[in-house]
């Protein structure tokens, strides 16, 4: 156990509000969620803070083409962006809005202060711009014949039937995928984050140690290839907020989201009295972690830390990148049903099953992560019905039937107890690391161990004599103490089950209360503490997937 409480505050990256969660969003929460739960029960002060990422372009032409005005839609979205997260277990303590008065302030601060620094500079810069839509056209949003293979209907960056990948201004008859028309080049000024101003503290951000390697990698070829000025400014018409002394500007979507996460956390501090300035001025003992998705980190690990130190706030303590999920391994696919969404997985699946699954999959590592939907049904009904939720309901009979839900007045294997309690050091520092998957290993290791125990002893055949009624008393309640530990481990992937377990032993499954073994305990009735998965249910999940595309 580690000594005195730290005070750590941790984000996941802020969803956009202009389409729903998929089970991608949600590997990212539940691990975000697991290792935030995981802190709490050590006993430390975490937080865990995240919003809607409600600005740019695309949120703006989403919102009109559902014929809302941009307000109405990302609080419709936001309103189940939040209910899915709250179905997947995801416990936030506070879920904001990149699009609110908070967040407003603190992006004029930071660029007041990034301006007053002399890190913004003003250009001119030529872009396609659409004369039917008044509108700047991103790369995206232009389409055209590829000039490499001449496949049509290729979008601005990239050809998706060669691969080649061009300059929008090297499309054959380029349209503006918005409305058709031909688009124009329009030169407008633009403000730029001079980036290259911050290559020392970067360079030692990237050495630090902190950072995961190939990530840090990653920081560094950008690093050595030369830090380019960011473009932080976007025209008019744009979903955002204005840039204070720049009218008809805007800030883009990118600078004002991750200051998202300190809006976020300072409404959190106004309601529950957290000290805000601990978090976010330098020199302090905190910690801040940010959870994001590999494709991100240039934003996170460069721009974000730049942007930090120009406005004189902390530093992350770390950024903690993950891999892409691909289902049955391959990316998500909406014609193979494979591109669920968070909803339609809880109109037929219950959240532990996923949350378990990421858990036995998820490292600290960038490799991406496969829900291979054989392997999820398979791996959940063994390791956590018939290993797992097998130990209590194996032993809550016996106890039931026979001893009136009654524990022994003794431990009849203290050191077998205390081995599991031990466990936890090493247990601990892998759910710590990231490093869930060996965690998981560890813990249906020590579930094995108890079911052998159980199968060794054979309380079933001891049932049959009554001289030996005691012994049955004492192997079942060893047997709900090893259950006890195993699912106070398990508690940060399954809350929902340790919440009923926690009734049916009728103690708290917290790591700091793991000390001695419960003797003469009185256990409440023993109900279901968790369902095999159906595989024919998965299926029609799958079904559902498609027809929702
Ligand atoms: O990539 C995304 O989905 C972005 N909306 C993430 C923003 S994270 C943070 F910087 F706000
Ligand atoms: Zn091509």
């Amino acid at each position: 156990m580690s000594t005195s409480p730290r005070n750590i505050l941790v984000t996941s990256a802020l969803p956009y509000a202009n389409a729903p969660l998929h089970l991608g969003h949600m590997l990212e929460q539940a691990q975000t969620d697991i290792w935030v739960r995981f802190q709490r029960s050590r006993g430390h002060h975490c937080r865990y803070v995240c919003a809607d990422d409600a600005h740019g372009t695309a949120i703006m032409l989403s919102a009109d083409a559902a014929n809302r005005t941009p307000e109405e839609h990302i609080a419709m979205i936001q309103a189940q962006h939040e209910q899915d997260s709250a179905g997947f277990l995801i416990h936030f303590d506070h879920y904001h809005s990149t699009h609110s008065p908070e967040n407003k302030r603190w992006s004029e601060t930071i660029f007041e202060r990034l301006e007053a620094g002399g890190h913004i500079a003003v250009r001119d810069i030529t872009q396609a711009f659409d004369p039917e839509k008044g509108l700047f056209l991103a790369d995206r949003f232009i389409k055209g014949t590829c000039p490499k293979c001449k496949a049509p209907d290729q979008y601005g960056d990239n050809c998706e039937a060669c691969g080649a990948t061009y300059s929008p201004a090297d499309l054959i008859d380029p349209v503006s995928a918005l409305s058709g028309a031909a688009p124009v080049d329009q030169a407008s000024s633009h403000l730029f984050f001079q980036l290259s101003n911050f290559e020392t503290l970067l360079t030692d951000w990237i050495n630090s140690g902190q950072l995961q390697s190939p990530i840090a990698n990653k920081l560094k070829e950008w690093l050595e290839a030369g830090l380019q000025d960011w473009d932080i400014s976007r025209d008019a018409p744009y979903f955002g907020f204005e840039i204070p002394g720049h009218p008809e500007k805007y800030f883009y979507v990118w600078l004002d989201a991750p200051i998202g996460y300190i809006a976020s956390h300072e409404v959190l501090c106004r309601e529950q009295g957290d000290d805000f300035d601990a978090y976010w001025l330098p020199g302090g003992d905190t910690e801040l972690y940010h959870f994001i998705g590999k494709d991100i980190v240039n934003f996170h690990g460069l721009f974000w830390p730049a942007m930090l130190d120009a406005a004189e706030l902390r530093q992350p303590t770390a950024v903690y990148a993950h891999g892409f999920l691909t289902v049955n391994g391959v990316k998500m696919s909406k014609s193979r049903g494979t591109f669920i969404l968070a909803d339609t997985y809880l109109e037929h699946l219950d959240p532990e099953y996923l949350r378990y699954y990421f858990a036995a999959k998820l490292s600290s590592g960038v490799d991406d992560i496969d829900l291979n939907l054989d392997d999820f049904v398979q791996r959940v009904n063994s390791d956590l019905i018939g290993k797992v939720v097998n130990i209590a309901s194996r032993c809550a009979g016996f106890l039931r039937k026979k001893f009136d839900n009654q524990m022994s007045g003794n431990c009849g294997e203290p050191e077998l107890v205390q081995s599991f309690i031990d466990a936890g050091d090493e247990i601990a520092e892998l759910y710590e690391a990231r490093e869930f998957n060996r965690a998981m290993r560890e813990i249906i290791a020590l579930a094995d161990r108890a079911n052998q125990y159980i199968d060794d002893k054979k309380p079933w055949v001891m049932a049959k004599d009554e001289t030996l009624e005691d012994e049955v008393q004492a192997v079942c309640s060893v047997g709900i103490n090893l259950f006890r530990v195993l699912a106070t481990y398990l508690k940060p992937v399954l809350p929902k089950m340790a919440e009923k377990s926690e009734a049916f032993l009728r103690c708290s499954l917290d790591w700091t209360a793991l000390d001695a073994p419960l003797v003469a305990h009185e256990l409440a009735p023993f109900e279901p503490l968790l369902q095999r998965v159906d595989a024919d249910v998965v299926a029609a999940m799958v079904e559902a997937s498609k027809s929702g595309a």
